[in-house]
């Protein structure tokens, strides 16, 4: 009786522990071959290819992604990795036949294993959990501006990245599978500072950004004036947002800043448009520092 029991238990046990498995891999058997011609022409067309991009297609199959690509601009190379080495022969082979094999290479390799830091365009269409654990990956190496292009057939979901929504679902005649896409945000959390020349002074802006992927608010500090800004984008390493504030001297002024990050420094301009008066145009560059200016003391009496 005894020895009936532990049997069951370990029965039971045992299937706990294969079910996942089989999960996966009913997953693994459910995804086609590849993408389509169709999908693949719209990939091309959603990574708006340019010359000098290089695309990598992580789980490259039999390369056809890349392949697409680089036939599509001259201009444009790539590679891509496969861990099924038949595949990665393949794929060479077709590259090789026409002639494109000086732009399009393929390695036996993890997709784990990869270095994105020289990529412009990944391209991917694995499973949901893969994607997912791929992210620290992407967002570690890949340049800002980047673009993850995800094929949604089969494994459609918003949250197909966690909590890093895609910035754009192309959904084609809306009865073709999506293809979603993701632009890598450069890092701007922190505290920045600069100076405009407003009424004929120096004045010192101080700016608090807090982050989570491409989504950014900001908090700023002119003179002892404080205000919120609106309508921040981040796209890449292109940033943008308006601040309201009332400047010392020169009274309710509206700034559109719009620039380009590049480590801790960030080079644009921003359009100054004072209550009354016409709008003024000035070269602008902030630098990343300490928070210590945005919070000093105000030393204005409350008596
Ligand atoms: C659904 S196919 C996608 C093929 C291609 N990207 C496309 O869109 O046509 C997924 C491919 O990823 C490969 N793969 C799965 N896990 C991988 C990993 N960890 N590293 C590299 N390749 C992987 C599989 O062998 C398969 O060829």
């Amino acid at each position: 009786m005894g020895i009936e029991i532990l049997r069951r238990a370990c029965a039971i046990l045992i299937g706990a522990l294969l079910l996942p498995a089989v999960a996966a891999a009913q997953e693994q058997w459910s995804f086609p071959a590849g993408s389509s011609p169709a999908i693949i022409d719209r990939m091309v067309k959603v990574a708006q290819l340019r010359d000098g991009d290089v695309v990598v297609d992580l789980g490259s199959f039999d390369g056809r992604i890349v392949l697409g690509a680089v036939r599509s601009n001259p201009k444009v190379r790539g590679w891509g990795v496969d861990i099924e080495a038949s595949l990665v022969a393949a794929a060479n082979e077709t590259a090789k036949k026409e002639g494109l094999a000086d732009r399009a290479q393929f390695f036996h390799r993890n997709a784990f294993d990869v270095d994105l830091r020289e990529v412009t365009v990944i391209n991917m269409w694995l499973f949901r959990s893969l994607t997912q654990l791929l992210r620290p990956k992407i967002l570690a190496e890949a340049r800002p501006g980047t673009r993850v292009i995800v094929n949604g057939a089969l494994i459609d979901n918003a949250n197909m990245m966690g909590n890093w929504l895609p910035d754009r679902v192309d959904r084609g005649d809306g009865t073709q599978s999506p293809i979603l896409v993701w632009v890598v945000p450069a890092r701007v959390e922190g505290a920045w500072s600069w100076q405009l020349p407003l009424g004929g002074e120096a004045r010192p802006y101080d700016l608090l950004v807090s982050q989570q992927f491409q989504v950014i608010e900001g908090h700023a500090r002119v003179g002892n004036r404080r205000e919120s800004v609106s309508e921040a984008r981040l796209q890449g390493a292109d940033i943008s947002f308006v601040m309201e504030v009332t400047v010392e001297g020169v009274g309710r002024t509206r700034h559109a800043f719009s620039g380009k990050v590049d480590g801790d420094e960030i080079r644009g301009t921003v359009t100054v448009t004072p209550a009354e008066g016409k709008p003024q145009q000035l070269p602008w560059v902030a630098r990343r520092g300490t928070a210590a200016s945005w919070f000093r003391a105000t030393g204005v009496s409350i008596k």
